[in-house]
């Protein structure tokens, strides 16, 4: 098994603020979120960081349209984010904004370092640019009537005198170090993407855009500002400071795959030009459509997840985005199999496994006992596999192991029908068992579900190996 130790530096991406957080953006900082409570879990000392990807185009334009002075709002739009984070229950420890100081200055420096080593360099450009893509495309990748396949516009073309980067430097080193580091992207069919993909040949890439009113200055030379994947990518090392970064970079970025590439080809290429340490791996989550369509706010579909956790909870929404959808898959949302999942296996499930073991041991004196063979090998069984599954990412996989114990727990009271057991010693035995088994799927549950995990810490109380039961409200009220 794999040993945990030491500091766990984990990211979300920076999320682009002309819009607020739907569920797929949601999605990503979920996984992020479960990894470092998962990490904290087993003693490791966190730093999970998100925040807001501010010098877009896109934010201009969302100012503008919004007859808004681009700070102000800057400033509201970040709140937002931070403020749907915080009702998500999320535990980042540090929230960045690319337009903060501390940014810009990493921002500034690295550029620095990265002219240095010679890989900046002047050259004109001409191209196909995607503002919703923030990126340009080639021809090839457009739609038969020239259209961003995504975003359904025609990109813009720009000519303009830019700085470029020499990513053309970097194909050898990069093939060396992904040979040489087969995790470094998860899922693994994900990596072969990016691996075809560097070995098809790398062309340098435009780190500048002509204008000064919305970016950070490219040092030396403010008629330009620096291209926002330039910039924004080095959030991960501008909340640490290079200092620390050096020491220990992120050794996971949660990311989308419609950003893997920036993420594990430009970003370790500029690490690499920088002379700094590359993160440790680069995991990425499939699309999540609503109803069978991609969701967005031009189309006018995106679910609000604050929405449905004042409906149903946070806990709802993580169980349904994590156990329905196979890590790094697409996946779908509709309302309907919402509340399936929640009815079968949250109110039905977990809920009235729990409600039936506490309810029978609330009212027992259950003192200390021992857990029998049987009831230890499943949780010692449910214990590895869960680890396995989670360090694999296959977190429905670790959720549907977590309810194989607790079916095997529900079963138990109704063959054994617990509640009939006369003997008071057999049924103080049973009972024991039952909280015990309880108590480990709430040990489980803790980085996936922590809102209802907190609840049955409250209801089970140990003193040693002494229980004391208190019957906690209703977990998940059935939905009709
Ligand atoms: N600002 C850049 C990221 C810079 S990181 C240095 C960006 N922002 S974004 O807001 O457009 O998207 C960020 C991420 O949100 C995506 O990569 C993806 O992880 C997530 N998602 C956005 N829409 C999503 C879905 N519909 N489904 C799943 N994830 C989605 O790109």
């Amino acid at each position: 098994m794999e040993q945990f130790h030491g500091d766990f530096y984990i990211t979300t991406p920076i999320y682009y603020i002309n819009d607020k957080p739907h569920i797929g953006s949601a999605y990503t900082t979920i996984v992020a979120d479960v990894l470092a409570r998962w990490r904290e879990q087993r003693g490791e000392l966190v730093t999970f960081l998100t925040g807001t990807d501010e010098f877009s185009q896109k934010t201009l334009d969302a100012a503008v349209k919004n007859e808004e002075d681009v700070k102000v709002y800057t400033d509201r739009m970040a709140d937002i984010w931070m403020n749907v984070w915080s009702k998500l229950g999320i535990s980042n420890t540090d929230f960045i904004r690319t337009t903060e100081e501390r940014h810009i200055e990493t921002v500034k420096d690295i550029w620095g370092r990265m002219e240095a080593a010679g890989d900046i360099y002047k050259g004109q450009y001409q191209g196909l640019y995607c503002k919703g893509h923030e990126a340009f495309m080639k021809e090839d990748e457009l739609t038969p009537d020239g259209l961003c396949p995504d975003h359904k516009v025609a990109p813009e073309l720009i000519t303009e005198e830019n700085y470029f980067f020499r990513l053309s430097n970097y194909q050898q080193q990069l093939t060396d170090f992904y040979d040489a580091h087969p995790e470094f992207v998860a899922p693994a069919h994900r990596f072969q993407e990016v691996k075809t993909f560097v070995e098809n040949g790398l062309e340098d890439i435009s780190f500048s855009r002509e204008q000064k009113q919305w970016g950070i200055p490219v040092p030396n030379d403010p008629s330009q500002v620096i291209y926002v994947w330039a910039d924004a990518l080095v959030n991960y090392i501008s909340a640490i400071g290079i200092e620390r970064w050096e020491e220990h970079p992120a050794d996971v970025h949660a990311v989308g795959k419609d950003i893997l590439r920036f993420h594990a080809v430009i970003w370790p290429a500029m690490l690499l030009s920088a002379g700094l340490p590359l993160p440790g791996q680069i995991i990425a989550n499939g699309f999540l459509t609503v109803n069978g369509t991609k969701m967005g706010k031009s189309l006018g579909n995106a679910v609000d997840p604050l929405d449905l956790v004042a409906r149903y909870g946070n806990d709802a929404l993580r169980y349904f985005l994590l156990r329905e959808i196979v890590y790094g898959g697409d996946g779908d949302f509709t309302e309907d199999k919402f509340r399936d999942r929640y009815n079968a296996d949250l109110a039905n499930g977990l809920g009235n496994f729990a409600a039936r073991v506490l309810t029978l041991a609330a009212v027992e004196d259950l003192g200390g006992g021992t857990v029998s063979a049987e009831f230890n090998e499943v949780i010692i069984k449910m214990k590895k596999t869960v680890q396995e599954k989670v360090v694999d990412y296959k977190f429905n996989e670790a959720l549907a192991t977590i309810w194989e114990a607790i079916s095997f727990g529900d079963k138990y009271v109704n063959e054994e029908k617990i509640w009939e057991i006369k003997d008071d010693k057999k049924r103080v035995a049973a009972l024991y068992n039952l909280v015990s088994l309880l108590d480990a799927v709430k040990f489980e549950l803790i980085p996936f579900l922590p809102d209802v995990a907190r609840k049955l810490s409250d209801a089970i109380a140990w003193e040693g190996k002494t229980l004391t039961i208190t019957k906690p409200e209703i977990l998940f009220p059935r939905l009709k």
